[in-house]
């Protein structure tokens, strides 16, 4: 898989500022910190591309790239960023104004094609079982991807993975996609999986 561009759109704050026309979208959403952005630039080999920050909370929109890449089954389309959950330094105030917006997206947007709920491979939370949970419940399969694996011992990462799939409710046989942004592991499995969610 060639990326042949990978552009910002914009910084959405309200639907108005929603694309227009029939181009998949995939989210990629989960908590404060748990390393979207870093995936996002590793999965699309653009260092700069999502705002990668210590300090958990930064990306406040729904942040909307465009992306054209040389595989036929997905050559086209657009890949939203959403801001993190469940971060407590976020005021109030900003995060009633986030949540319907978000709310919206998900369940109204008819361009989505696909849902990434990234989790953190050593945490298991129930937020994230919560949003698993909720997501199932307005109609989407989320594809659940355990990040930062590279911060698993080898000797830990069977136990840690059964421990989180387990805790996350996805025991059917569900199986639980890793990455690394520092390594790139997972990146050619999250494409294949990526793919295949949006053929149809
Ligand atoms: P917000 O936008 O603030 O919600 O965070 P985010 O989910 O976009 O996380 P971000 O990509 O900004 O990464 C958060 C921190 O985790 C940064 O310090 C990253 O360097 C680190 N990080 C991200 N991915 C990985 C990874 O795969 N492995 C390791 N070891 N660290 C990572
Ligand atoms: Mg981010």
């Amino acid at each position: 898989m060639k990326i042949r561009s990978a552009e910002f759109i914009r910084s959405c704050v309200n639907p108005e500022q929603f694309p227009t026309g029939a181009v998949p979208e995939i989210a990629f959403v989960g908590r404060s910190n748990v390393g979207k952005s870093s995936l996002i630039n590793s999965l699309l080999q653009r260092k700069g591309l999502a705002k990668v920050s210590r300090t958990p909370g930064k990306t406040r929109a729904i942040n909307l790239f465009t992306i054209s890449t040389d595989d036929q089954t997905l050559s086209r389309f657009v890949l939203a960023d959403l801001p993190g959950y469940g971060y407590a330094k976020v005021s109030k105030a900003e995060r009633v104004q986030w949540a319907p917006l978000i709310e919206q997206y998900l369940s109204q947007r008819e361009q989505l094609r696909m849902v990434v709920v990234l989790v953190e491979s050593r945490v298991v939370s129930t937020q994230d079982g919560e949003t698993i949970a909720w997501l199932r419940s307005i109609g989407h399969e989320p594809l659940v991807v355990a990040t930062k694996v590279d911060k698993l011992k080898p000797s830990e990462r069977v136990a840690a993975l059964r421990r989180l799939q387990k805790g996350l409710g996805l025991d059917d046989g569900r199986m639980l996609t890793v990455y690394s942004s520092v390594t790139g592991e997972g990146r050619e499995r999250l494409w294949n999986v990526l793919k295949e969610g949006c053929r149809t």
